[in-house]
């Protein structure tokens, strides 16, 4: 039976106070059997969150991290940093970093790079744009994505190997991708890490718009190993129905 990684993005959403009462409900939950969840704090919660969450069944990542360990990097904070703090894993690459941001599949891997290092998960995130999929050129901005993380990695032994695909057009837009494309393309991911990794086999997780209503369509797909969901993650009712829709058992 596969594991199902529960992964809640909390982006910008939540402030210190939300932050905190939301963890503190986390906490008192018990995951459905078969599962693996974690949250993803903003940096100003970080420990706050980490601290409600030390006896839980729920780990704790970074949205984002700077890969030099300390110095003049007014505005950052380092993945050793998180490390300190007790972070499990980290996403990289995500869509809004990429495209609001202006982060290259460079940075991209300098990110990984670090937390590898440091024996912290990275969660790749990849994806293509509404434009870049009108063209036909989906395949392509994936292949290069996971081409510019993975080439010439040396993957840790026991250190997950976890890539989410979230179409640009689905995050946040309520407008998820049907389950049998998500499947079809977290295949192609799960191929293309293999060669570049030479037979390593990613957990791959969707995300863009996932609901307590249609998340058994991902979890339930064979190439999709779970979800990264931030709106509805972000409310404890509705993150609450998704972790019940989401039972392996
Ligand atoms: P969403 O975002 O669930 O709000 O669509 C997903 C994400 O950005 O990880």
């Amino acid at each position: 039976m596969k594991t199902v990684y529960l992964f809640a993005n909390w982006k910008m959403y939540l402030d210190y106070d939300e932050s905190v009462a939301m963890a503190r409900r986390l906490a008192g939950e018990t995951l459905p059997a078969g599962t693996v969840s974690a949250v993803f704090p903003s940096a100003l919660s970080f420990s706050a969150v980490a601290e409600e969450l030390r006896k839980s069944q729920v780990a704790i990542g970074a949205q984002n991290v700077y890969w030099v360990e300390r110095g003049g990097y007014t505005g950052e904070v380092s993945a050793q940093m998180y490390k300190s703090a007790g972070a499990t894993y980290a996403l990289v690459g995500h869509s809004e970093r990429r495209h609001l941001f202006h982060e290259t599949n460079r940075e991209a891997r300098q990110k990984m790079e670090a937390l590898i290092a440091l024996g912290i998960a990275p969660v790749l995130c990849v994806g293509e744009t509404a434009t870049e999929k009108k063209d036909g050129q989906t395949e392509e901005v994936l292949e290069a994505q996971l081409r510019a993380a993975y080439t010439g990695i040396v993957w840790p032994a026991g250190m997950p190997l976890i890539i989410a695909y979230e179409p640009v057009w689905a995050v946040g837009s309520g407008e998820p991708c049907r389950p049998e494309e998500a499947d079809r393309l977290s295949g192609l991911i799960i191929k293309a890490v293999g060669v570049l990794l030479k037979g390593a086999t990613p957990a791959v997780l969707y995300g863009g718009s996932v609901r307590a209503e249609n998340v058994a369509g991902y979890v339930s797909s064979p190439a999709i190993s779970g979800v990264l969901v931030a709106g509805a993650a972000t409310k404890f009712d509705t993150w609450k129905k998704i972790l019940a829709a989401s039972g392996v058992s």
